[in-house]
Parts: C-alpha cells; sequence; structure tokens
C-alpha cells in the first residue's frame, strides 16, 4: 500500500487505518476482492484498487458513485472498481455470500437505522478467514468537542443519549463506544483482533500550527501512531477502528 503525501496513506487523520489494513491486506495476499460497504466517492475504494485488488462499493448515493467512477477512471483503474448503488442493509442481495477476503464498513453505521442487524446481515458476505474493517464515531470524542466548544448541555446529551447525539441539530449520526463495537462485532459472529483510536489529537491541532512549523506534521503523524492504542488516548480519539476476522 502507498504511504505517500498524495493519498490518505500520508494523512495523521487515516495513517491509523491504512496501516492496519495494509498488514492485513499483505498476509491475505495479492489480487483481493474487497467490499466497501459505503463506500461513497472511493477514498479507500481507488488507493486498493491501485494496490492490486478488485472493490465492489456498495452505496445508496447515485453521485458519489459517479464521482467514483470518475476518480477510478481518471487513474486508469476502472476495471478493477465496481459501484452498485444499494443500501447497508441491501448488501447480502447484492454481493455473493462468502465471496469477500476484506469487507469495509467506514463511517456507514453512524447512518443506519439499526447497526446490529445491518452488521450482522454484512458480514455474511466474507469468506471464512476473511477480515471486516469497521470505522465508526466515537461518542466520547463527541462529549468533549461539545464541552470545548462551549454546550456543556450538548455534551450532557451526548453522554446519555442512546446514539450518543448531542441534541436535534445534530441529524441522524450514532455514535459509538469501544466497548459497543466490540459487543456488535462480536454479537455478529465475527473475532475481534485489533482496535485502534483514529485521529486522537490530529483534529485538536490547527493546521496553521503544522504549516508554520517544520517536521510538526511528521512528529504529529508519529504521535498518532503512537496513541492509538495507548489507554487512555485510544478511547478518546474521534473515530475507533476495528479490525475483525471471520473464523
Ligand atoms: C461519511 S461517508 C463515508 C464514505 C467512505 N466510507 C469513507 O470512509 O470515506 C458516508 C457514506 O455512506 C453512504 N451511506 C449513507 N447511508 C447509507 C446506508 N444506509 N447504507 C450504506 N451506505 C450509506 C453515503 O452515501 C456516503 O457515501
Amino acid at each position: 500500500m502507498p504511504h505517500d503525501s498524495r493519498g490518505p496513506a500520508g494523512s495523521a487523520r487515516t495513517a491509523v487505518v491504512w496501516e492496519v489494513l495494509s498488514a492485513a491486506l499483505a498476509e491475505a495476499g495479492p489480487d483481493l476482492h474487497v467490499v466497501d460497504a459505503g463506500g461513497g466517492t472511493g477514498g479507500f475504494a481507488v488507493p486498493l484498487a491501485a494496490a492490486g485488488h478488485r472493490v465492489t462499493v456498495v452505496d445508496p448515493s447515485p453521485d458519489s458513485l459517479a464521482a467514483l467512477q470518475r476518480r477510478a477512471a481518471e487513474r486508469g483503474l476502472g476495471d478493477r472498481v465496481t459501484g452498485l448503488q444499494g443500501d447497508l442493509t441491501e448488501l447480502p442481495g447484492m454481493v455473493a455470500a462468502g465471496s469477500a477476503d476484506l469487507l469495509l464498513c467506514h463511517s456507514v453505521l453512524e447512518l443506519v437505522d439499526d447497526p446490529a442487524e445491518a452488521l450482522a446481515g454484512s458480514v455474511g458476505v466474507l469468506r471464512q478467514g476473511g477480515r471486516l474493517s469497521l470505522l465508526a464515531a466515537n461518542r466520547a470524542a463527541a462529549v468533549l468537542a461539545r464541552a470545548l466548544a462551549g454546550h456543556p448541555d450538548e455534551s450532557a446529551h451526548a453522554l446519555t443519549d442512546p446514539a450518543g447525539r448531542w441534541g436535534p441539530g445534530d441529524g441522524m449520526r450514532r455514535r459509538f463506544s469501544a466497548d459497543a463495537l466490540r459487543e456488535l462485532v462480536s454479537g455478529a459472529g465475527l473475532h475481534v483482533e485489533q482496535l485502534h483510536g483514529v485521529r486522537v489529537v490530529s483534529d485538536l491541532v490547527p493546521g496553521a500550527v503544522l504549516d508554520a512549523e517544520p517536521g510538526a506534521a511528521a512528529a504529529l503523524l508519529a504521535l498518532e501512531r503512537a496513541l492509538s492504542d495507548r489507554l487512555p488516548f485510544r478511547d478518546i480519539a474521534t473515530q475507533l477502528h476495528v479490525l475483525a476476522l471471520r473464523r
């Protein structure tokens, strides 16, 4: 997997996810079938296709799928990326059971009505030995962010709301704790192998600081890596990432 400043791998906001994925893919072998549920415009799908894998993106948004196809075509990867219009709950009817080596479910579980049901249905596309990469918003980060923004009421709401929402203005987006994600993944019948915090500090540092200080961006990336699996830092990250195995 390329780790350069042009792709997501070079960003402190996604580096930890790419590193976990790269290691899992290297172990699984070349030319894998990756299913990217809610893959949108291909921020993960296109680099994975560029790394030699076949990627099926299932997303309800026709605009996102059109952007995905353009992005893939621009890089000469049109034949390695397939976009299908559909919902996470429709995945089992759209992708053959047991056909995927890797299932990405990144920033999507926040948006579905019943995350447990959607996840349990989706993982059937994985072959035995295949892996799930699950990335989801962390409730604790929302609690801290609302308080730091000067909204203690919203912070308290995010803490106690069953879905981790901070109020009516927060739309439909759910948030999860590390324990809740472990439970969801185990409930879907998978074995949790790794759990990392993603964007522990990178959302807290203003971009201008990084631009002004030579070496600061690289230092931040190293710090993100170091904090991603250390408590208590992992559990206040903006997002949580789970890698899980279908045994
Ligand atoms: C925040 S974007 C994440 C895109 C991509 N997974 C990533 O991490 O860059 C959320 C995506 O989920 C899609 N989406 C929304 N509701 C969905 C659902 N019920 N099932 C599947 N995808 C959904 C949206 O169209 C959008 O492309």
